[in-house]
């Protein structure tokens, strides 16, 4: 009997590097507070992720830091020998399942938390008012700095290729370093860093060039850049970062274009809200444009607002591989569980106790589970409940009263 769910049990080979994932299912990059203070893997994100190696066919870590003026606190750390034996461990029980493993390089520019408290500064491409950097103060990036940054991420790239990983994702998305480097509002230099579109693409791209010729000791070596769409979507998640006026879905699919020019392996939309949102007054969704703008030149991943099986089908008339977040974190077999037709055993609720055998880090449990979180599902006080079973149920048609008359 053919699976309903074929079409995403069925493998996809990147184009560039020829590397084969077993699904089109990918685990959604989360930060889940899994990493010791000092950055390295212990035990906490071996059984995090140990737990989660079967629950998608492409897996990707949080965002894992590639220099010390760019960090959070609990961020995995590359940029050091020092992490190499911790991130060789995760890459092996990430992979233990048959599937592919990826570590997602950041650089968190004016969120940088771990920066902040450390040095008492973060680095910015052009120096914000505290305001909007949380108290903290900015500190712009000189031309050294930048190209610093630019060699950090090819220096973490060749320690995730020694630790045995399959690929990395470039972290430009969500008003992050590259993401602000991008953006008209956080981008003010006059130099060759910023001002016209294309010099304030200039960053993004060099680092994807110096990450690319890092990559080149490994040819079968996964290539992915994830980007917000356009700077001014509606999102809960970064509502209190998003202001009017940010780079448009245009400016955004023309940074698209010049990266599959480049060529990577894929392309990684990061949206909030749901799979299927488009720009406000288009009848294509962000990801049926970004199709439409880089054609077979490289793969797309969509993300978002998937809990279910056919969540997922769906998500599928947007992008070539589904991301799953939230739902990753409820359900660690969901692809695994498709796989073997247990669809309707994928859990989409959590509690407390349950938290523990999901291996969650304790921090996260306080994080996703308490009231009024910032990680909320639509329509949700927590992360408890991903998705209301009664809705699925088939409402219950009435039945025919052939006495009332009534056809309405
Ligand atoms: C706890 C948590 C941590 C996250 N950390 C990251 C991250 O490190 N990098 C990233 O690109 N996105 C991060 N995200 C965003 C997710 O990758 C995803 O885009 C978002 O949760 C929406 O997808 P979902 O509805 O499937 O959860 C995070 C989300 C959550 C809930």
């Amino acid at each position: 009997m053919t699976n309903k769910y074929q079409k995403l049990l069925t493998p996809l080979t990147f184009q560039r590097s020829g590397v084969t994932i077993p699904a089109r299912t990918a685990l959604s990059p989360m930060l889940s507070l899994y990493g010791e203070k000092d950055g390295t893997v212990g035990q906490t994100a071996l059984n995090y992720f140990g737990t989660r190696s079967k629950a998608q066919g492409l897996l990707i870590t949080g965002a894992s830091y590639v220099s010390e003026y760019g960090f959070y606190d609990n961020e995995l750390g590359l940029n050091d020998d020092k992490f190499l034996p911790g991130l060789t461990k995760l890459a092996q029980i990430m992979k233990k399942d048959g599937n592919k493993a990826i570590v997602q390089l950041h650089h968190a520019g004016k969120q940088a938390s771990g920066t902040a408290a450390k040095y008492g500064f973060v680095q910015v491409p052009s120096k914000l008012p505290t305001t909007d950097s949380d108290g903290v103060p900015t500190k712009e990036m000189s031309e050294e700095d930048i190209e610093n940054v630019i060699n950090d991420f090819a220096s973490a790239t060749k320690r995730v290729i020694k630790a045995g990983f399959d690929g990395v994702e470039i972290h430009g998305a969500n008003w992050y370093l590259l993401h602000e480097f991008f953006s008209p509002l956080y981008n003010q230099r006059t130099d060759n860093w910023g001002g016209s579109l294309e010099k304030r693409m200039r960053f993004p791209l060099a680092v994807v060039k110096a990450v690319k010729k890092a990559a080149e000791i490994k040819p079968d070596f996964i290539i992915g850049f994830r980007m917000t769409p356009e700077e001014n979507m509606p999102s809960r998640m970064t509502a209190n970062l998003a202001t009017t006026k940010g780079y448009s879905v245009e400016d955004g699919l023309k940074l698209a274009n010049k990266l599959a020019d480049l060529g990577i392996d894929y392309i990684h939309y990061s949206l909030f809200s749901k799979y299927d949102v488009g720009p406000e007054g288009s009848s294509q969704s962000y990801g049926q444009m970004l199709k439409e703008a880089v054609g077979d030149r490289v793969t797309t991943i969509i993300s978002s607002g998937v809990h279910t099986a056919d969540d997922a089908l769906d998500a599928l008339n947007h992008g070539d591989i589904i991301a799953i977040g939230r739902e990753s974190l409820v359900e660690p077999e969901f692809t695994e569980k498709i796989k073997t037709g247990n669809v309707e055993q994928i859990r989409t609720e959590i509690t407390r106790e349950s938290a523990q055998s999901l291996a969650f880090p304790d921090a996260l449990v306080d994080l996703l589970l308490m009231k009024d979180t910032p990680f909320l599902v639509e329509g949700r006080e927590n992360l408890t409940v991903l998705k209301d079973n009664k809705t699925e149920e088939k409402p219950v048609e009435p039945a025919t009263d052939t006495t009332s008359g009534a056809s309405n």
